[in-house]
């Protein structure tokens, strides 16, 4: 059976060239990078070639780059190297369980918390954050683009007021990273986090930009790896497939490569919106990254549709996490004001680089039946459709 990986935020498959980079290195290249002979100094240069072109993807020195296991390590290193118990922290409601987690574990270390909100598009107000400062804050944290809905945050902005009162800034660019370009300076951040596997390298390996002057408190303890900031024998498979992947998402960005697939996401979400009935986008409005439409299907269960489209071949996911055998909606689209029901009728279509126009086509031959098909056997649908 054909089938069409639509979850490319969930995770993307390594690419031939990334794979072919990083194979060497488990095999002929097998030194660890710490060790002072031959076979040792070849990984080590491998690693900094690595994060140079890591840095050059972000705009920064090599020196302030971080390996880390991957995007959740970068966030908890960034959070936890820096908040101490009595610090306040803002932070924002539609942060990846990554951040959202962290900052409640801060609260129980006796830090205070705001997370602010976000509106109906899914955006945060900079004038929110300027707001909740205090004269114990010493942390911002808000992601640069969501997972669940690809909304970009005005991180530019927010740097600014981190800047102007001296607080740091730490943002999530998981899932902004190799979709928009991105310059820390620019963003004025001193922290961002970034993971492999969401750009085409594997799962299990990530970075943190960790702006020069920051002193952050280690999370793991060990040799002096990483320059003290994150101890432990380096991923060096891991680190050169990051590498390699941040040296095509750079070539790709500068090409434009990334507004074919705005047109293919945009192709796929207006076919769906304008084919089938009382759907829409969730973030419509908002700047978005190129690869991501978050579209609710009311009167239909998202779990139901995306088991049914997986039977029919075409991967998508919810947002919705199953706690405790109750499905319950995701936060980041309750937060944006969207009703429980809207919420759980919401599904995420996230494309990759891999995908192709012949893979939308694919999509939008399955989505309106089945979606049809499941309406039919939904009472509420069925009720509503009666009583209009
Ligand atoms: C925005 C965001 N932050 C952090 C993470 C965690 O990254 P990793 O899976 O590399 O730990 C993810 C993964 O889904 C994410 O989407």
């Amino acid at each position: 059976m054909r089938r069409v990986y639509f979850d490319n935020n969930a995770t993307t498959p390594v690419l031939p060239e990334v794979f072919e980079a990083m194979r060497p290195y488990y095999s002929e290249h097998f030194g660890n990078a710490s060790s002072i002979h031959h076979h040792g100094q070849e990984t080590r240069a491998a690693v900094e070639r690595a994060r140079e072109a890591v840095a050059s993807l972000l705009g920064c020195r090599s020196s302030e780059i971080v390996f880390t296991s991957g995007g959740t390590e970068a966030d908890n290193l960034a959070i936890f190297g820096l908040a101490r118990p009595g610090d306040h922290v803002i932070s924002s409601t539609i942060e990846h369980h990554a951040v959202l987690n962290s900052s409640k574990q801060l609260e129980a270390n006796g830090c205070e918390v705001t997370r602010v909100p976000v509106d109906g598009r899914g955006l945060v107000d900079p004038d929110d954050i300027r707001r909740a400062l205090r004269s114990e804050t010493k942390l911002i944290s808000i992601m640069m683009a969501n997972n669940e809905t690809g909304v970009l945050q005005p991180v530019d902005e927010i740097g600014k007021i981190a800047a102007e009162a001296d607080i740091y800034f730490h943002t999530d660019a998981v899932q902004a990273a190799g979709k928009v370009p991105i310059d820390v300076k620019h963003i004025a951040c001193d922290l961002l986090s970034i993971s492999g596997h969401k750009m085409h390298a594997p799962q299990g390996i990530g970075a943190l930009y960790v702006r020069k002057g920051t002193l952050l408190q280690p999370m793991l303890y060990g040799g002096s790896h990483e320059r003290s900031r994150r101890a432990g024998t380096e991923n060096v498979a891991g680190i050169v497939a990051l590498g390699k992947a941040a040296e095509m998402a750079k070539t790709a960005l500068d090409r434009g490569d990334l507004a074919r697939m705005a047109a293919m996401r945009d192709r796929l979400q207006g076919e769906i919106t304008s084919q089938i009935t009382a759907t829409g986008v969730n973030g419509y409005g908002a700047p978005r990254v190129p690869n991501t439409t978050n579209i609710y299907f009311d009167y239909i269960e998202g779990e139901a549709l995306v088991i049914a489209l997986d039977l029919k071949g075409l991967a998508v996911s919810t947002g919705a996490a199953c706690s405790s055998g109750a499905i319950e909606p995701s936060h980041v689209l309750t937060a944006m004001g969207l009703k429980p029901d809207r919420a759980r009728a919401s599904l995420r279509f996230s494309l990759g680089k891999q995908n192709s126009e012949d893979d939308v086509d694919f999509a939008l031959s399955r989505i309106p039946a089945t979606v049809a098909h499941l309406r039919e056997l939904s009472p509420v649908y069925n009720k509503a459709a009666v009583s209009t």
